[in-house]
């Protein structure tokens, strides 16, 4: 196996996620859901995996929404695959054809020419796509699975081009189509929280109400067996010399804090230095990707989105960051609140409460039993360090 990180891999070069993949299945049983996690931890990979290895009885359809800027191009989308879909079964997309048809469009060879007011009608053409979908899959006897990757950029662009409303009325079409069609599922992934795209869902204090009827899953690092694995499936794959090979596995997959990305990016840059796969030439190069100024890991965008995010708050965030990058590196609530009455102005519990909860769930911090917080990843507490010039 060669390292790629980043890159499309082959199903079969996805090292674990048997356990989450299998849960996945199970939840989708009864709920669709909503799978956010932080940038590069492997969402794609998961629900590609799903795709190419449906449970029996499902029909999963994949699509990358990330590149999706209207609403009307997202309906297009939908439509052109399910469309493509149904063809090669011999079945048509009957009522969305009709409709297709009757506004003035036209297919030749696989071709679409949309007609000039689709825009205005996305609803209709999205349901109307769903809808010949779940109909020929009820024929059939299966259940359909949407697996939509990377929603919430795409309901950024659709707010930044067409306005927070349409955004809104995207969720609440899909939703609408989750509650008529009971058998109808979707897994929706996204780097970001859904609360971070829609201010008015913020204004309602976070509650993301579009998606309440889905259940939230969270796909973490690899375990570290597998995590491992795939450090020595890569090193050998990339033929670099090791005389000790369990040794250098495993420190890959520690400094890498069981990330696959950085797995495989750990690798490639022991490949390309020419260095021999030991515990302390992984040291040395995760020490200099970390400091690197083109960023190869992605790691800057834990600090860029802080202001665009967070506002007003952004100043309170760089505080109780910086403060548990330092030592110990854990804190109460009240000692945060502490420090940042020492060190600004900000003196107000409840604000507090509510920050932490939104960096808790933007992957940053994690809570301990006795309720003191911590970075959630030990990789990225090293990296603020660094970054931050601690
Ligand atoms: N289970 C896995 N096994 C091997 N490599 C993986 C696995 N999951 C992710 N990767 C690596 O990490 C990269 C990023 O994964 P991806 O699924 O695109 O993350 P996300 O969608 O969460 O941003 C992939 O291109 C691949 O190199
Ligand atoms: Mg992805």
């Amino acid at each position: 196996m060669k390292a790629n990180p980043g890159g499309q891999i082959d199903i079969k070069a996805v090292i674990g996620r048997e356990r989450l993949i299998q849960n996945l299945w199970e939840a989708v049983e009864q709920q669709s859901l909503v799978i956010t996690a932080e940038r590069r931890i492997g969402k794609t990979t998961v629900i590609k995996k799903m795709r190419a290895e449906p449970a029996s009885g499902w029909v999963p359809v994949f699509q990358d929404l990330e590149r999706c800027h209207s609403a009307a191009e997202f309906a297009m989308v939908v439509y052109k695959e399910i469309h493509q879909f149904l063809s090669q079964k011999g079945k048509a997309t009957r009522r969305a054809k009709e409709w297709f048809t009757a506004m003035g469009g036209t297919e030749i060879g696989g071709l679409f020419k949309f007609p000039e007011q689709a825009g205005a009608h996305w609803k209709d053409v999205l349901t109307r796509a769903v809808e010949d979908l779940i109909h020929e899959n009820d024929a059939a006897g299966s259940k359909l699975l949407f697996l939509w990757d990377e929603i919430p950029f795409m309901l950024a662009n659709i707010r930044d081009r067409e306005g927070e409303q349409t955004a809104m009325e995207v969720l609440d079409l899909l939703r609408a189509l989750r509650q008529t069609h009971g058998g109808l599922r979707m897994v929706i992934t996204g780097s970001i929280g859904l609360h971070h795209v829609l201010t008015s869902l913020k204004d309602k204090n976070y509650s993301n109400s579009p998606v309440n009827d889905m259940t939230a899953i969270d796909v973490p690092p690899l375990a570290e067996t597998d995590a491992i694995q795939l450090a020595t499936l890569l090193i050998d794959g990339e033929g670099l010399p090791s005389d000790d090979k369990p040794a250098a596995a495993k420190a890959i997959a520690d400094e890498a804090d069981c990330f696959p990305f950085y797995i495989h990016h750990i690798v490639r840059a022991l490949k390309i230095r020419g260095l021999d796969a030991t515990p302390k030439n992984v040291a040395q190069v995760v020490a200099s990707q970390l400091v690197d100024a083109n960023d190869p890991w992605e790691l800057l965008h834990y600090r860029e989105r802080i202001p665009i995010y967070y506002g007003y708050d952004k100043k309170a965030v760089f505080l109780i960051l910086d403060e548990l990058a330092g030592q110990p590196g854990i804190a109460s609530i009240s000692e945060l609140l502490a420090m940042l009455k020492g060190s600004s102005t900000f003196d107000d519990k409840e604000r507090l409460l509510r920050i932490l909860s939104l960096m808790e769930r933007d992957h940053y911090l994690k809570r301990d039993e006795n309720g003191s917080y911590h970075f959630r990843f030990p990789l990225i507490r090293r990296w603020w360090k660094l970054n931050r010039g601690m």
